[in-house]
């Protein structure tokens, strides 16, 4: 037995190893937890875009609500046919049935998070601001469980 050519084997395998656990790592992610995790993102960001009425900084608006845009974009992909069947789910079938009008109003939210981060001075951000958090409720009222599932 070659104890070199063991060490080698060793090394592969465990090279293996730790590439099927990346692996795994990667497929863990699904898509209901990684909607629900964007969303509280989003609903972070708001807080402290809320904040910012009061305290308007043109910079801090930019990043904050430019994170509100790149939400919206990676939410339209972690809606995937069958992801309503997940028990933690906690959007509405009309997701799926109504996908174009469910599209729309994240796009919808995506450029008024834009918008409010081009304000120049608190009064247009504070009106931007509003007119993104309607956008909010409006689509949670018809494509959010009113109870998440547990
Ligand atoms: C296009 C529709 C839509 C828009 C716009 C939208 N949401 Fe949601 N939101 C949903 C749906 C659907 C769920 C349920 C997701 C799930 O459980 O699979 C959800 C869930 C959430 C949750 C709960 C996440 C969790 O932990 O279960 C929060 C918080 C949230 N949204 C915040 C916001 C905020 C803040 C905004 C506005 C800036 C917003 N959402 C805009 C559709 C939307």
């Amino acid at each position: 037995m070659n104890l070199s050519r063991n060490h080698l084997w060793a090394a592969i395998a465990g090279l293996g190893l730790a590439a099927g656990l990346a692996t795994a790592a990667v497929s863990a992610g699904n898509p209901v937890e990684e909607r629900q995790a964007t969303m509280k993102g989003v609903a972070k960001s708001m807080k402290e875009g809320g904040a910012l009425q009061a305290a308007f900084d043109a910079a801090k608006a930019k990043t904050t609500m430019d994170n509100v845009a790149a939400a919206a974009k990676k939410l339209k992909g972690l809606y995937p046919a069958g992801s309503d069947a997940d028990p933690k789910s906690g959007a509405d079938p009309k997701v799926w049935t109504q996908k174009a009008d469910f599209e729309k109003r994240l796009a919808e939210m995506g450029a008024l998070a834009a918008n409010a981060g081009k304000a120049k001075d608190a009064d247009a951000y504070k009106a931007a601001y509003k007119s993104l958090g309607e956008t909010c409720k409006s689509c949670h009222d018809v494509y959010r469980l009113k109870k998440k599932p547990a």
